[in-house]
């Protein structure tokens, strides 16, 4: 397994521990990415980092240039993408603080700009999605977490919806009632995408909350920066461990 970039979501916007190398601007057919990819050394593998919600985390999620990003990430050779992200929990042992590795999606986004294949074809494709999720990434993510001693949930149904507010309780019963287990903004179409271009991609959800109505009262973005900090530190120790799995 080799190139590597991870996308990092809310409270994510460096990679702490990358030994930085070069920063890359990068201009694409579909506009500009988030930010500049950085490219650099985790624990002395190569890792590109780019910001989901730019540097300075300025861009909701429904404005977030998917196609750029994962055009300027493949162009960059990258063949493995690990989309870090904030989520809501609806299944009980979805908790706050938590990490989970969902295996499957249920888009419910609109207005996006979600796919590569609509303008100038020589033909119609239709990708397979079946299983939207790269297994050897996501088993890459869960051997990890194990062995740097992180408890992550393995599976799940990630509920992407278009924010950036949060849902109304009827609407996290309505994805309850779907399947869902998780709930997030941006892991579509970063996902499809991904697909498209013909990349391995996993997500590695972090419980901000619980979602809308789950638990009593309002959700409070405290709340969620506070779960984050304890997430995003896991999800940093699984990165590195991450790196020892990539060879
Ligand atoms: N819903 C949608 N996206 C989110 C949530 C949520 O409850 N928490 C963090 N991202």
């Amino acid at each position: 397994m080799t190139a590597v970039a991870i996308i990092g979501g809310s409270g994510f916007t460096k990679l702490k521990m990358l030994e930085v190398i070069r920063r890359e601007v990068v201009h694409t057919p579909y506009g500009e990415p988030s930010a500049p990819l950085t490219h650099g050394l985790l624990d002395g593998k190569e890792v590109t980092f780019l910001p989901r919600h730019g540097s300075g985390h300025i861009i909701p999620p429904h404005k977030v240039n998917y196609r750029a990003n994962l055009w300027a990430l493949k162009h960059a050779g990258i063949e493995h993408v690990i989309g870090v992200a904030a989520v809501g929990g609806i299944r009980k042992d979805m908790a706050p603080g938590l990490i989970a590795v969902p295996d499957q999606i249920i888009d419910y986004t609109y207005g996006r700009q979600h796919t590569l294949f609509e303008d100038d074809l020589q033909k119609v494709t239709h990708i397979d999605f079946t299983n939207p999720y790269s297994d050897k990434l996501r088993q890459a993510l869960l051997n990890a977490a194990k062995m740097s001693g992180v408890n992550a949930i393995d599976g799940g149904t990630y509920g992407a919806t278009q924010g950036p507010r949060l849902e109304t309780a009827m609407e996290v019963t309505r994805l309850q009632r779907d399947g869902c287990d998780l709930v997030g903004m941006t892991g579509m179409p970063e996902a499809s995408l991904a697909r498209e271009f013909e990349m391995e991609y996993a997500s590695c959800s972090v419980i901000a909350n619980w979602a809308a109505g789950i638990n009593d009262g309002p959700i409070t973005m405290k709340e969620i920066e506070a779960s984050l900090v304890d997430g995003l530190e896991k999800v940093r120790k699984l990165l590195v461990s991450l790196t020892k799995i990539i060879d």
